[in-house]
């Protein structure tokens, strides 16, 4: 029996991956899909797979006309009710920013594997997602390389004494650090190994999706952060790695190419030949040191690591810093300050339900909005 597969956010990088490969996996039917506001593609999407349910953030007329087969809904609200209506066996979870965790939590109610690339879920909400998860007996896949890396190597048996996630260094790696803090949107987008979104490019770069990462590897495998090692990996070939005490590490090493921590979550536990093997003869396989003071905000996130109301502060101050980053309005060394000033600003909480999360978020967003308008006005 094929399994019927929802993909959320499928108009972007994670999400498009996601349609591009599951027409070469023949157990996988795409059931529903959602996009937030990229018409266009959504509608190149509808006309390819003519999936039985579709959602956008807004309703469009034009696509409800164009597409009579296709049971359409909008909003936030209708994001969810498409998940309900099309019971799907899999969601693939590719929206970006902390708007992911309502969506993740309900395909939690209706599915039985989330295949999860939204990391802000577990950023802001990883332990009520976990607890529904387990309690739901649902399969909770990383889709983050680094994170399929560790899924791949915990094999359940001897706990490691640490554990590795690496860092490509994003576009800015070489820059003198104090050229940095001018660096414009152009420079940032440069990402020297990785196609992605806009967020997630100028995040690598700042080094903020290293520390969502570490944060996201803390609830999902249950180290600390002190635990996380973090590395550069220039070619990013080496996404992850363990340390055992009696002196063996290994590591997971691979292509840096998206698509196959994406196959892997919908296969698993088999594999797919999407891509064929990997020739590694010739390829550099080096970890270097990651200079501290060149990365504040990774700093920042260690620090945070496991006080909930902070990790939440720390992303929404991110998602509006980045924003106001990419439509100029502050110069890309004042995304850490952005942050930083918001989760000071935040008391320590660990909400336990998703309304508290929300209000948590949302006082960040203001906050860190204050902050920007600050930085604008100098
Ligand atoms: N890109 C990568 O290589 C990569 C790697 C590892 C992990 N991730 C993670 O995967 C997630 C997606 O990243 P991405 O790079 O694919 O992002 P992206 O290209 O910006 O795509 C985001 C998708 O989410 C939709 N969306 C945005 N806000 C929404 C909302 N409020 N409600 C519903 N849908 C919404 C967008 O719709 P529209 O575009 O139609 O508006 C788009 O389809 C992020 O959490 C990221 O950290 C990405």
């Amino acid at each position: 029996m094929k399994k019927r597969l929802a993909v959320l956010g499928s108009t972007g990088s994670i999400g498009s991956q996601t349609l591009e490969i599951v027409d070469k996996i023949e157990q996988i039917e795409i059931v529903a899909i959602s996009c937030g506001h990229n018409f266009s593609s959504f509608s190149k999407q509808l006309s390819k797979y003519h999936p039985k349910f579709a959602a956008a953030l807004e309703r469009n007329e034009n696509l409800v006309d164009s597409f009579p087969g296709t049971t359409f809904f909008h909003g936030e609200e209708g994001i969810e009710t498409m998940l309900e209506k099309s019971r799907p066996d899999y969601v693939l979870l590719a929206v970006s920013g902390a708007a992911g965790l309502r969506f993740s939590l309900r395909a939690a109610e209706v599915s039985s594997r989330l295949c999860l690339a939204n990391k802000e879920s577990i950023v802001c909400g990883g332990n009520l997602l976990l607890k529904k998860c387990a309690r739901e007996e649902v399969e909770l896949i990383p889709v983050d390389s680094e994170h399929s890396g560790l899924f791949q190597l915990l094999d359940g048996t001897v706990r490691p004494e640490r554990i590795i996630i690496t860092a490509s260094g994003g576009a800015l790696r070489d820059w003198p650090k104090e050229k940095i803090h001018q660096a414009s949107p152009e420079d940032v987008m440069k990402h020297p190994v990785w196609s992605m979104g806009n967020r997630i490019t100028v995040d690598s770069a700042s080094m903020v999706n290293k520390g969502l990462e570490v944060i996201e590897a803390k609830y999902l495998f249950g180290f600390e952060s002190s635990e996380i090692d973090t590395y550069i990996c220039r070619n990013s070939f080496v996404h992850a790695g363990v340390v055992y005490n009696d002196g063996v590490v290994k590591l997971h090493v691979g292509r840096p190419d998206m698509r196959i921590p994406i196959s892997y979550s919908l296969t698993y536990p088999a594999r797919h030949d999407l891509l064929g093997e990997e020739r590694i003869v010739g390829i550099p396989i080096v970890l270097e040191e990651l200079q501290q003071d060149r990365f504040p905000a990774l700093t920042l996130a260690r620090e945070i690591c496991g006080t909930v109301s902070k990790q939440i502060a720390y992303n929404a101050a991110d998602e509006i810093a980045v924003d106001a980053f990419v439509k100029g309005r502050i110069p890309f060394g004042s995304i850490y300050n952005i942050i930083e000033r918001t989760v000071a600003g935040t008391d320590d909480q660990n909400p336990t339900d998703y309304s508290q999360i929300i209000e948590i978020d949302g006082f960040a967003r203001r906050r860190a909005k204050e902050e920007v308008n600050r930085w604008y006005c100098q």
